[in-house]
């Protein structure tokens, strides 16, 4: 396909030199990345735990039984490797119990920890197995659980611990061999070792073995040929360690299904990854953060970003694990009949390097686990409201007047949008920091216009600075040594956008300082402060390093080689972008905005995410879903998929179709590769441009939802798309769905058609509550499946009765000029006759809501006594008044109450109250016709959104 070839020779023209390594196909380039079998570790491990498998002999480790101590919730110990001829290696255990209910297993080696370890070929890199995951990952939930105490257990050979909330999991660790097995009311959930697939590679010299001529070389007991060296692609990795990994295996008794460790395609619910069903994968899932474009569907391959965190779920239970380690990662997954008929999920985890560190958590909900995994990783940034609403991006807009012609445009139809982009092609030959003024006459006459209509501009600034003279960005990296080394501990150079580059190492702190300097206006000249950033290519991509990234064993701050760090690499780009543009403006500090395609267990907390370079293709619309829905689950909810597809020309169905799927990406951007036709939603013409306008509307009817579902991804990290399963963690029919989802906490059920030529849906209800088409009100009212017409215009979403969700209805031309807007409340009322919802308002920009200045309204409709109230659960601080006054003139204009009770008929006046305040509020109702519900309508009940309220319809 020919905007594949151009895309390849893009890179290519980057990249001559390295041409053969191109192929002109649209299809991934396999022979690009590594297959487990590729990977000496993996292989290793594979070949590890099928010898185990399939032999009596156990795990060679044991606690030595006099190293055991348990105090002050935690449980302390040297666990014993035995290796060949008797001798042993020392591990150290720690086991804490977390306040939180989480146990917390490391194991360390302590030949590495005291530094008592050569390093081959006279390398720099430090002797520690690396331990710094936590300190990039981590920022609370740490608070040790000191009411932890020793259980019973009629075997001495186990230690049991009750820990958690009533003491209701235990922890049974057996001593020889090691294993250990967590309990949950009595019954165990997850277990370590329970196959004796723990394999720590511990550290020994290489032996060289003089051989003599024309002598045969001795063979020894182990397979030696991945330890010392691998070569890869023309690449060799020197190993100074040699092998040093880190594996176990995980089990959960009783579990069918498995969920997350993004970024893969595929479905949410994982595939087995050996033997077992048809559908099985032959490779372990892998996290290796790496840029591979044109990404195949339904795969184990690795993506761009990764977060070692995996759910398993059944009927009436959660639990999971995170395993926090930051090289490269494979995960197999296996499933067998388990007792009771039920299914068990076996999981064997393998990394290249680093310590062990792995988090149990035992649930017993999905949203234990997600409130669990936010106090440890933290929550998901509060966004400004303009990154919540429509993002127009090509690659690329090439010229200060174009961007002002397609604002223009916009506005022309009638389209609202918050954000135009400008990719790799506005820098000044791809120096960033820098513009091309032959194509950028005029910058300032392009952010006025941007300005004035309230828009903002993102810039793209990636990791890799071109390597060329008379550019101050490279010469102060360079000065200043805050470059990524290579193994002999000099500035790494490799190619990318700009050919010949150097990357910036964000490990060293020195290194985000500077990074800071760069984005003040009187350097970056072309940004104003309304320009926001795009950090790309962040894995590192590197197009002539080995599988498109950096040697492994080139050189970070601290001596760590980047095997240890490499998929925590492009979070610590992205924090030192958000730290800059938190320091970039004097006085009050606004939320910093920052795309990221590289991600790690705590990006939440920095931006957005999404998910490369996808294909114009109904299959990737389709995949974008299980994606979304993975990355939500894991902990990262603010992410998206190019909308239209990277690559390729979409036809205006699909194209329809994904702005309609799109509008409910919690992250809303189109994009589209260079030498694709243009695609801006007013291009197609009718009838998709009218219906692709109508979709985006509606997610700017919604923003009120939206923000809503932000702020509580901010207080908790709860997903803002929720799986069915989610929601309906007891309903065994929904665990494997991914193709329809829940927006936040409201009840909205999304099925976006992901179907060539389809006018209809099959969609699935989870129970037998009302769901109503959020559009004409017609009543759902059965558990099951229902076909529903989806011709193009219609985008397939319900609401569940019992729900109550805050909506604008102005139309406008961007987020900013609806701040003031008044505020539609729609109920739906459930089986009951009640329902609920929530409003979160802040100013949308500054952390002002951090002292008060918020408003978050809880509405509840009681059926019994036909009363709306308004309660405000809002946190009070310093601002809170002066905030509240402010917002005082912005009122609820209207109620829509679907599903209204036929006596309301005759009700012609409602009462509404308001501190002192009473309103006679006028009431119109429409009765049910067909399956269409019946519906009320409350015009000016005169409540502002700043104050409780009470609207009476009895
Ligand atoms: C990468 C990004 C893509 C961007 C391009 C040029 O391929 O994934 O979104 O347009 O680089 O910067």
């Amino acid at each position: 396909m020919a905007v594949t070839t151009v895309y390849s020779f893009l890179r290519l023209a980057a990249f001559f030199v390295f041409a053969l390594n191109v192929s002109f196909s649209t299809a991934v380039k396999h022979e690009g990345f590594k297959t487990c079998d590729q990977s000496g570790f993996c292989k290793r491990n594979r070949a590890f735990a099928d010898a185990v498998a399939s032999s009596s002999t156990t795990s060679p480790y044991r606690i030595s039984p006099e190293s055991a101590t348990f105090a002050n919730g935690q449980f302390r110990a040297t666990v014993l490797k035995t290796i060949a001829d008797g001798l042993t290696v020392h591990l150290p255990l720690n086991v804490t119990f977390l306040k939180s209910g989480l146990a917390r297993v490391t194991l360390d080696e302590e030949r590495r920890r005291t530094g008592d370890i050569e390093l081959r070929h006279g390398s720099k890199a430090r002797k520690e197995r690396y331990n710094e995951s936590p300190a990039w990952a981590l920022v609370g939930g740490l608070d040790i659980d000191f009411s932890a105490q020793l259980g019973e257990h009629g075997n001495s050979d186990v230690t049991a611990i009750r820990y958690g909330d009533n003491q209701r999991n235990e922890a049974f660790i057996r001593h020889d061999p090691f294993s250990i097995y967590f309990q949950r009311d009595g019954e165990t959930q997850v277990t370590f070792n329970q196959r004796g697939f723990l394999n720590i590679e511990h550290w020994r010299p290489k032996v060289e073995v003089e051989v003599e001529e024309g002598v045969e070389k001795p063979v020894t007991a182990e397979d030696e040929s991945t330890w010392w060296e691998e070569s890869f692609g023309g690449n060799t990795d020197t190993k100074p360690k040699g092998p040093e990994s880190v594996a176990l295996d995980v089990s959960f008794p009783g579990y069918e299904h498995v969920f997350g460790i993004p970024e893969h395609t595929g479905p949410l619910s994982l595939r087995e990854t050996r033997g077992g069903s048809q559908d099985a994968f032959t490779d372990p899932y892998r996290m290796y953060n790496s840029d591979v474009f044109e990404y195949e569907l339904n795969s184990p391959m690795t993506l761009y970003g990764s977060i070692p965190f995996m759910q398993a779920h059944r009927k009436g239970s959660s639990v999971g694990i995170l395993w926090l380690n930051a090289a490269e990662t494979w995960v197999d997954i296996t499933k067998k009949k388990g007792t009771k008929s039920k299914v068990d999920t076996d999981t064997h985890w393998i990394s290249e390097s680093g310590i062990l560190d792995v988090f149990v958590f035992l649930g017993p909900r999905p949203e234990d686990l997600t409130k669990a995994l936010g106090d440890l990783t933290g929550q998901t940034q509060l966004p400004q409201t303009f990154s919540i609403g429509y993002h127009q991006c090509r690659w690329n807009y090439m010229s200060d007047e174009e961007v002002k012609e397609v604002d223009a445009k916009f506005d022309r139809h009638g389209i609202p949008y918050d954000v135009i982009w400008l990719d790799l092609e506005y820098t000044d030959d791809r120096k960033y920091f820098t513009v091309d003024s032959d194509k950028f006459h005029n910058p300032a006459a392009m952010h006025a216009q941007l300005d004035e209509r309230h828009r903002k501009l993102v810039t793209l600034i990636d990791p890799h600075i071109k390597n060329t003279a008379n550019y101050p960005v490279v010469d102060q990296l360079k000065e200043k040594d805050l470059t990524i080394k290579n193994k002999d501990g000099v500035t790494y150079e490799g190619w990318c956008w700009p050919g010949s580059s150097h990357w910036i190492d964000c490990f060293d702190p020195k290194a985000r300082a500077w990074w800071k300097t760069l984005f003040k206006p009187d350097f970056f000249k072309f940004s104003t402060y309304n320009t926001y950033i795009w950090n790309d290519m962040n894995e590192p991509s590197v197009f002539n390093g080995p599988e498109t990234t950096m040697p492994k064993d080139n050189l970070h701050h601290g001596d760590w080689e980047h095997r240890d760090v490499h998929n925590i690499n492009g979070m610590t780009f992205v924090n030192a972008t958000y730290h800059a543009l938190l320091d970039r403006k004097p006085g009050k500090p606004i939320r910093p905005f920052v795309l990221t395609r590289s991600f790690y267990a705590g990006s939440q907390r920095l931006g957005a995410m999404w998910t490369g370079d996808n294909l114009a293709e109904w299959g990737h619309l389709e995949a974008s879903l299980p994606m979304i829905l993975s990355l939500n689950i894991a902990g990262m909810p603010s992410s998206g998929a190019d909308v239209g597809g990277f690559f390729g020309t979409p036809s205006s169905e699909l194209l329809t179709r994904w702005f309609q799927a799109g509008a409910f990406y919690p992250f809303f951007r189109a994009h589209a590769h260079i030498d694709t036709r243009r695609r801006e939603p007013y291009v197609a013409g009718p009838p998709y441009t009218g219906i692709m306008a109508q979709a985006i509307r509606l997610r700017y009817q919604l923003l009120p939802v939206w923000y809503t579902a932000y702020h509580e991804a901010s207080v908790d990290n709860s997903p803002i798309l929720r799986p069915q399963y989610y929601v309906h963690p007891e309903d065994e029919a929904g665990f494997s769905m991914d193709d329809q989802f829940y927006v936040g906490s409201t009840g909205l059920l999304s099925k976006p058609v992901t179907k060539e030529g389809a006018a209809t849906v099959d969609v699935y209800f989870a129970d037998d509550e009302i769901y109503y088409d959020y559009f004409d009100y017609t009543i759902y009212s059965k558990k099951g499946f229902r076909t529903v017409d989806a011709p193009l215009d219609k985008i397939p979403l319900f609401a569940r009765g019992g729900h109550i969700i805050p909506r604008k209805d102005r139309p406008r031309r961007s987020s900013h000029l609806m701040q003031w807007d008044p505020i539609t409340l729609v109920i739906f009322l459930g089986k009951s006759g009640d329902a609920e919802g929530t409003l979160y308002v802040d100013d949308g920009e500054t952390f002002d809501y951090q002292s008060g200045a918020q408003i978050f309204s809880k509405f509840v409709f009681d059926g019994v006594s036909s009363t709306l109230t308004s309660q405000d659960i809002a946190p009070k601080g310093s601002l809170t008044d002066s905030y509240r006054k402010t917002m005082a003139p912005v009122r609820v204009e209207k109620v829509i109450i679907i599903g209204a009770p036929a006596h309301w008929a005759d009700k012609k006046h409602i009462s509404a109250e308001q501190g002192k305040e009473k309103m006679q509020p006028k009431l119109q109702f429409h009765p049910a016709s067909g399956n269409k519900a019946a519906w009320a309508v409350v015009r000016d009940p005169k409540v502002s959104i700043a104050k409780e309220w009470k609207i009476r319809f009895a």
